[in-house]
């Protein structure tokens, strides 16, 4: 039976501000570089970045007014802009009403016809206050920030999924000339006013690593001034403590070895299939015949290996999944990308992983075949970037010194059996 009071699970959507756990310290750090700089929040999907970021806006500090939208689908600086006057009205409607639009004829003009327009209003009414606005959007954009710093409320704007928005960008006409403009232009706004001085304040997030994509284009200079602020794992303390609560509050009777054996099939727990597979083993127990503690003995660590086989087999956990298998091919530029799935297939077959330099001469091989000759400095580095690649996108982890596995038990199991 469910206490009423039993925290609820979460699997998918981001877990609400007032239900959010294991994050206190790292949004007192969160909050502490953001009083004074800029910030890049990056880490793979489904680890936990949207329900931070949520936090910030349901429970902001420092006298911030929070502003935060998801970019991921977005192609151009001009949709950019369109969605952040958007979503600031949303949030804030009296400020933004009174004091940013405030002698602003491009907006005010725009929220002027939210009536006539209809719903989604004051976006459509935007898009055609300026028949240019691809050609204008960066005086709008600076114009905006200079509405905000006419006032001295601190408005911090939190942008999710921005590598998204870049690599879209990219692919735009002249992408990578408006992808360069774009980065310049914001990040001379960053700059000047010194963030100290500045009542304007980004936070920006996403689940590829934004300094290797910009890298491989040659741009990674324009996001050096960013704090970069990693979201931590969850530890084993963490993970115990959150089967302990999640159970104990459903009335589901365990022993010793299930939460144990719940980190080992974990791994470096990603949130989400930790919350996956203890949902799972509430709804095993709650199958089972009402007949009391006689007929219904202990989940045991048994019960989590059965739950985490089918886990990996589960539909629910499919696309999850598969986006980690994808965002390499997505994301990577070869030899790196060739390597990387090869190497990763090696590692899933393995019981303990694979040491760097075996994993150096499968490498070796994967180029090879591929017929390129790199001459040896350059391969090593190659190597090197793109092991670094994979561990900071968490497909893998250094377990023991020049070892490395899966970082995540489940991807292990998944790779191994559907790609090895
Ligand atoms: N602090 C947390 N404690 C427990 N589970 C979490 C936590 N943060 C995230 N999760 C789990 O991760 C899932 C995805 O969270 P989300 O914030 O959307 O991640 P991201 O934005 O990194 O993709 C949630 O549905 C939940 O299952
Ligand atoms: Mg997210």
């Amino acid at each position: 039976m469910k206490d009423t009071n039993a925290p609820d699970f979460y699997t998918g959507s981001p877990v609400d501000a007032d239900d959010l756990r294991f994050r206190e310290a790292f949004l007192d750090e969160l909050w502490e570089t953001l009083a004074t700089k800029h910030a890049l929040l990056t880490a793979p999907r489904r680890t936990g970045k949207t329900s931070v970021m949520d936090h910030l806006k349901h429970c902001p500090r420092n006298g911030f007014s929070v502003v935060s939208l998801n970019v991921q689908d977005l192609s151009h600086p001009a949709d950019f802009f369109q969605t952040i006057f958007d979503t600031f009205l949303d949030h804030h409607p009296n400020y933004f009403r009174d004091r940013i639009a405030a002698g602003w004829g491009l907006v005010t003009g725009a929220l002027g016809k939210i009536a006539e327009v209809g719903a989604g209003g004051f976006k459509i009414a935007l898009r055609e206050s300026d028949p240019n606005w691809r050609d204008n959007w960066r005086q709008h954009g600076t114009q905006f920030l200079q509405q905000i710093r006419g006032h001295d409320q601190r408005v911090l704007l939190v942008i999710d999924e921005l590598p998204d928005m870049l690599l879209n960008l990219r692919r735009e006409e002249e992408g990578e000339k408006l992808l360069r403009e774009f980065l310049a232009w914001w990040r001379s706004q960053r700059q000047e006013p010194h963030p100290k001085n500045d009542v304007v304040r980004w936070l920006i997030g996403g689940s590829v690593n934004l300094a290797g994509t910009l890298d491989s284009l040659g741009m990674v200079d324009h996001i050096n001034d960013l704090e970069d602020v990693a979201l931590p794992p969850l530890t084993e303390a963490h993970v115990i403590e959150f089967v302990h609560e999640m159970l104990i509050a459903r009335d589901v009777k365990f022993d010793g070895s299930l939460p144990t054996r719940m980190l080992e099939r974990l791994g470096r727990p990603i949130p989400l299939f930790m919350q996956m597979a203890t949902q799972e083993l509430y709804r095993r127990w709650k199958r089972r015949p009402d007949g009391g503690d006689t007929v219904n003995p202990p989940l045991t660590a048994e019960d989590v290996d059965l739950v985490f086989d089918d886990l990996v087999k589960s539909s629910a956990a499919q696309d999850k999944l598969q986006h980690y298998y994808s965002r390499i091919a997505r994301y990577y530029t070869e030899p790196r990308l060739s390597a990387a799935y090869e190497l990763l297939n090696k590692i899933s077959l393995t019981p303990d992983g694979l040491s760097r330099d075996v994993l150096f001469q499968e490498f070796d091989r994967v180029i090879q075949q591929a017929g390129l000759k790199l001459p040896d400095h350059q391969r090593k580095r190659e190597f090197n970037g793109m092991l670094r690649d994979l561990e900071n996108d968490f497909y893998v982890a250094e377990i023991a010194e020049n070892q490395y596995d899966f970082a995540s038990g489940v991807l292990k199991s998944w790779w191994k059996k559907y790609y090895a």
